[in-house]
């Protein structure tokens, strides 16, 4: 019956009312801060409601709330055939209550606490009548000076994987006509992560092997999770962009992964194939991207234009659209909208359901598991109960509108806690003082920072980034803090105070004298509404950080792109000895400053008895004993890495394959198991995934650098 209703109006739409289903927009009617009020509805509004009632407007992104939501249906409903509306939004990390900067997230390695936030922001999102989230971003950054690092899960293909299976769970559930459940959307199809020097929206250069393992699979991987749709990427994959790319949008996706969702475009995505030189003008653009298999078309208005011409002259044909069609409608079918047009449009969920204590408890408990501890000499933390007189300095320390990070833009700032509140609610006397602006000097900002360091027992310092310097076009090609901050952690420190740094920051940064010298830093990125909670309950030790880098930090700027699982090329360079004629940097180590999977607890712990099977045929159960080693309660990372010795492909020198989260009482050993299979071990060869037998390198670790080196072979 489901499909007969979605046929049956194929059958009597126009080509110009099938185009409107595949075109979208900006929402005008409901920007966020600005109550839809009828009588007073916009310009913009007002041409939108008239355009939606010509039926020129399958979806609306962006905009959120009750009334709006109602005005918009409404004029859906008065359309010939009453097709509703879909609204969508970037739902990245949380709506109005914000969660974690998703690489910051990732650092928890912690599938289920992703599924909970994506599960908490699909429940705020319904409330607020948005039904399709643009979420989760699922490409692979190995380069940190892209600012679109933030919203993703890191530098490598495994923990992306198992955190956008679960992100695709927390946001769809297991139907998504359950009215709390939103559509997801894994964008951005395929290898925005790979722009060239980390220039967003820049074109790519990948090897097959480096598309297949690295920057598809996580887009499989949501396939097989059964995602709702895909949203095409800017950039160019081997000469054809990604948007007018049939074989990634059709010959791959559908023919060979299966996918039966829909694909969006990005945001005038279509449109610019005419820059990027492979389409002529907008007219040749839709033909373009719509022929290789882009269904919705964001903002660009180009479907809407030309379709209809287009299928007029046999330029496209009429199954091509009707399958394009099929697709929006079969969400929309999916999602309920056709039983229940006003489905989220509820005036008591907007109530009730947004910003919940409930949500706001799990942003401070996310917010606290993903802060990574990347120092701490003489167990400076946690402080103690009493710990004396505390400065807080630096730009972030009362900051309020820095907290959320990037791709947060509908956040309730109302809720934002920063450090000075997070500490103050607790009863914590501090006095705070910027001591300079984010980017720029602030008149007299040292002296008086100096000052309060001098009368103080130990420095908090709040630095690093503002949210405007990561996330969409904000490449950096310093990945350091800024000039003035660091001039201002060089006079604090010549105090010779204990300096705790807190650092804000929307990517893997390198980090340089007085904030490198610190003797505890915290990587704390942007963690959301209640940051200053999260910040306070791991500073006093209330929550025993746990939390391991999802991205490597560089000793320097000049080693990005960096990633731990690289090769190890022909002429690796030693740890010791001459260094010469071997793959190096003459100014800078090899090594990451902190690798990926590292981090630091208020307590310690090692891995013993790590037994492996000398022989695979299709399967191994790996084993160890992990034990806590120190006085406090915690929880270990464990991680399972390994290496192919010898193969017909040159191979990482580590890949992550596993992990597990084990809590531990002070002193208590637990086993771990890992079940490793022939597929782990698969790479791409020529032109396929092969698995080859020989031996294999394995280290059961707590980062990517550590654990002992075990060895079994594959038969
Ligand atoms: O979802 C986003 C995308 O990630 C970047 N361009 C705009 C889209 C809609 O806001």
């Amino acid at each position: 019956a489901q499909s007969d209703r979605v046929e049956s109006l194929i059958a009597q739409m126009t080509p110009a009312e099938k185009a409107g289903q595949l075109s979208c927009f900006s929402d005008q009617i409901r920007p966020i801060g600005v109550p839809f009020n009828p009588g007073l509805a916009n310009g913009g509004a007002t041409e939108q409601l008239a355009r939606i009632r010509t039926g020129a407007i399958g979806m609306l992104f962006n905009g959120v709330g009750y009334a709006g939501a109602k005005a918009a249906q409404d004029a859906a409903m008065a359309t010939r055939l009453k097709i509703p509306l879909i609204f969508a939004g970037d739902v990245i990390h949380g709506l109005r209550t914000a969660y974690p900067l998703p690489i910051a997230e990732a650092c928890a390695f912690d599938p289920d606490l992703a599924m909970r936030t994506a599960r908490a922001a699909a429940l705020e999102s319904t409330a607020l009548g948005i039904h399709w989230t643009f979420a989760p971003m699922v490409d692979v950054a190995r380069d940190q000076r892209w600012g679109r690092v933030a919203e993703g899960s890191g530098e490598d293909p495994y923990l992306g994987i198992a955190l956008a299976k679960a992100r695709v769970k927390g946001f769809q559930g297991d139907d998504l006509r359950d009215p709390t459940r939103v559509a997801a959307c894994a964008k951005h199809f395929a290898a925005y992560g790979a722009v060239s020097g980390g220039q967003d929206y820049n074109f790519t250069e990948i090897s097959p092997a480096t598309l297949n393992e690295v920057h598809l699979a996580p887009f499989k991987a949501c396939v097989d999770a059964g995602v709702a749709t895909l949203m095409s990427a800017f950039n160019d994959i081997d000469g054809v962009p990604a948007s007018g790319n049939h074989w990634l949008m059709t010959d791959l996706l559908r023919g060979q992964w299966r996918f039966r969702g829909m694909v969006v475009g990005d945001y005038t995505a279509d449109e610019e194939l005419v820059a990027h030189g492979y389409a002529a003008d907008g007219r040749d653009a839709a033909k373009k991207a719509f022929l290789a298999g882009m269904d919705m078309a964001m903002q660009s208005n180009l479907f809407n234009l030309w379709l209809p011409d287009l299928v007029a002259k046999g330029e496209v044909p009429m199954a091509r659209l009707d399958e394009a069609v099929r697709r929006v409608l079969q969400l929309k079918e999916a999602i309920g909208l056709f039983a229940d047009p006003y489905r989220s449009v509820s005036a008591r969920a907007e109530r009730i359901s947004v910003s919940t204590p409930a949500m706001l408890k799990l942003s401070r408990e996310a917010g606290a598991r993903s802060i990574v501890m990347l120092k701490n000499e003489g167990a400076l933390l946690p402080l103690k109960k009493a710990p004396g007189r505390i400065a807080l300095i630096g730009p972030f320390g009362e900051d309020r509108q820095n907290v959320v990070g990037t791709w947060a833009f509908m956040a309730d700032e109302t809720l934002n806690v920063s450090i000075a509140q997070g500490l103050r609610a607790r009863g914590v006397s501090v006095t705070a003082v910027a001591g300079s602006g984010i980017e720029a000097p602030l008149p007299g900002g040292i002296a008086a920072a100096v000052a309060a360091a001098q009368a103080a027992d130990v420095v908090l310092l709040a630095i690093g980034e503002s949210q405007l310097m990561s996330g969409e076009a904000q490449a950096r090609t310093e990945i350091v803090v800024p000039t003035p901050q660091m001039a201002l952690a060089e006079a604090v420190a010549a105090t010779g105070k204990p300096v705790v740094v807190l650092l804000r920051h929307g990517r893997a940064l390198a980090l340089h004298g007085a904030v490198k010298d610190a003797p505890a830093i915290l990587a704390t990125w942007f963690l959301g509404s209640q940051s200053g909670h999260a910040i306070a309950d791991v500073l006093f030790g209330d929550v025993n950080p746990s939390a391991k880098l999802s991205a490597s930090f560089p000793n320097e700027s000049g080693q990005e792109p960096y990633f731990y699982n690289h090769k190890n090329t022909g002429r690796p360079a030693p740890d010791t000895g001459s260094q010469e004629y071997k793959s190096r940097y003459r100014e800078t180590k090899n090594e990451a400053l902190y690798p990926f999977g590292f981090g630091l607890s208020y307590t310690s712990f090692a891995v013993s008895a790590v037994s492996v099977p000398a022989r695979m045929t299709d399967r191994i159960e790996v084993s160890a004993t992990v034990t806590n080693t120190g006085a406090r309660d915690g929880d270990a990372v464990v991680q399972l890495y390994i290496h192919d010795r010898v193969a017909s492909r040159t191979r990482p020198v580590r890949e992550l394959k596993g992990f597990a989260r084990v809590s531990l009482k002070a002193g208590e050993s637990k086993p771990v198991r890992f079940a490793l299979a022939r597929e782990d071990l698969r790479f791409w060869g020529d032109g396929g995934w092969v698995v080859e037998p020989g031996m294999f390198d394995l280290w059961v670790a707590t980062s990517s650098v550590d654990g002992e080196k075990q060895a079994f072979e594959l038969m």
